[in-house]
Order: structure tokens, then sequence, then C-alpha cells
């Protein structure tokens, strides 16, 4: 296997495992993540996924000696492949972390943007290189980068193909916290936990807004936003909340429905 998968409490942690190739993504282990972060999203007993890689890379992009020999019917599968995977784990219900604990290269920083949340260790490295091999972005980056950071900013980094480290990419907005390499899984346990112990249908209801409304005009998302808040109304965590607030007590954990 390609990617190991392990469950503790309400919190699923994914981690690539090809080191000998700094977790480079050929078609098993494209195939290893997309099972994995299928059993994620549908084991109830998880709340949060956490994805990271093994060794001294998060993911160093899509794997060139794969990629080499492709023709553009191959490339345009492989593609296709890599994509929709990104997409289902971007498509989650559930809320999905990055902890990018080094390289995060092509397609390994777009499968960090195609999850929710992404932070980063000191070490962590991130950049679009494929200008420089001859191609473009493949998995999502000529679409999520400029969603994330802005036009200008992602037509630079690809253009360019330049790597920059964590402290710049925190300060793109690519990230939203840097740690110290040896805190890397510990922050995100931590804040995969802080979710964890949050309404999971209000969480969940949250994100779909999000995500829906990061693609269409505002007053659409807005009506996103409406549905979402609406239907929260008829949970039993949100009575049980409210009624705790109230009575000026505290809710020792939600029901989940
Ligand atoms: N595809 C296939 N193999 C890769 C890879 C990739 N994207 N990235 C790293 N590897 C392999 C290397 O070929 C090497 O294998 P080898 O030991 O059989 O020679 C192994 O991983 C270790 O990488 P190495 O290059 O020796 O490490 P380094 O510390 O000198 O350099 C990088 C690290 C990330 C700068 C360098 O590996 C690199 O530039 N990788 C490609 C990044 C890239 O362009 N990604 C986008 C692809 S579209």
């Amino acid at each position: 296997m390609n990617v190991s998968y392990e469950v503790k409490e309400h919190v699923a942690v994914l981690t690539i495992n090809r080191p000998e190739a700094l977790n480079a993504l050929n078609t098993a282990v494209l195939q290893d993540l997309s099972l994995a972060a299928a059993q994620a999203e549908a084991d109830s007993d998880v709340y949060v996924l956490v994805i990271t890689g093994s060794g001294r890379a998060f993911v160093a992009g899509a794997d060139i000696v794969q990629m080499k020999d492709l023709n553009a019917v191959e490339a345009k599968s492989f593609a296709e492949v890599a994509n929709n995977i990104f997409s289902k784990i971007e498509g989650m219900s559930k809320p999905v972390i990055a902890a990018v604990n080094g390289y995060a290269l092509g397609g390994g920083c777009e499968l960090a943007m195609a999850c929710d949340i992404r932070i980063a260790g000191a070490k962590a490295k991130f950049g679009q290189p494929e200008v420089g091999l001859g191609i473009t972005p493949g998995f999502g980056g000529t679409q999520r980068l400029p969603r994330i950071v802005g036009s200008s900013k992602a037509k630079e980094l690809i253009f360019t193909a330049e790597t920059i480290n964590a402290e710049e990419a925190l300060r793109i907005g690519l990230v939203s916290k840097v740690v110290a390499d040896d805190e890397l899984m510990s922050t995100a346990m931590e804040m995969a936990n802080k979710i964890a112990k949050n309404a999971q249908i209000a969480v969940r209801q949250s994100k779909d807004a999000i995500n829906k409304g990061m693609q269409c005009d505002i007053n659409t998302g807005l009506a996103y936003e409406t549905q979402a808040f609406s239907l929260c109304f008829s949970t039993e965590d949100q009575k049980d909340a409210m009624t705790a607030y109230v009575n000026k007590s505290k809710l020792s954990e939600f029901k989940n429905r």
C-alpha cells in the first residue's frame, strides 16, 4: 500500500507513503489515495481527515518517470483520474486538513489545495514547477491556485515555476499556519479535534456552503447559506446547544443529529 490510514478517535490520518520517490503520484498512489479518502468519507465515526506525507516530502508532484512517455490521449486520462480524485477530496462532506510536512510541488501543491485547510511545517516548500518540464499544471493548479492566492500571484508562481518556502506560502495565504516541523502533526490533530468537538452537521453544511459559494455569484451563495443555516434548525444539535446556552449550562457533547 502506498497510503497508510489510521483513525484516532474521530480523526482519520492518511499518510502518503512512497518516500523513496518523495511520494510522487503515480497511478498506484492515486488509487490508494482515492480508496483511503473514500474509506474516511464512508466511516461515520470519522469527522475530520488529515492528509500528510511520510519522509521529507508531502508530495513532490506527479510521477515524472510515469509521465515522460505519455502521449496526449494518455496524459488526458492521467489528469482526469487525478482531477476526479482531488475533486472527490475537495467535495468530501467532512473537513480535510493538509499537514504539509515537506515538498508540496506540482501535484503535491495541487493535492494540498484540494484540502480545506493547509498547515505547513517550517521546512515545507510549495510550487508549480510544470512549465519547467514543458507542461502546464494538470491536477487543478491553474484553477485552484488563483482562487486561493489571486490570479496575479498564481500566474507569477506558475509562469516562473519558482518554489516558495512556508513563510512565503503563509504570507500569500496559500497556508493558514506555519509551525515547527516537529509540531506539525500535533497541531493538525489539535485543529482536527477542535473541529470534531463541534456540531458535525453544522460543520459539513458550512463547508458545503463555502465550497459552493466560491464558485458562484454572491446572491446564489447567500441562498446556499440560508439553506444550510435553516437546515440546522431541524437538528437536535441546534436545539440542545441553544437550550444549554439559554440555561447557562454547557453541552457536554453533540449527538450529531
Ligand atoms: N516524479 C518521480 N520521481 C520523483 C519526483 C517526481 N515528481 N520527485 C522526486 N522523485 C524521486 C527522484 O527521482 C529520486 O529518485 P532516485 O533516488 O531514484 O533518483 C527521489 O525521488 C529523491 O529525489 P531527489 O531529487 O534525489 O531529492 P532532492 O532532495 O535532491 O530534490 C526535489 C528534491 C523535490 C527538489 C526534486 O526531487 C525534484 O525536483 N522533484 C521533481 C519536482 C517536480 O518537478 N514536480 C512536479 C512534477 S509535474
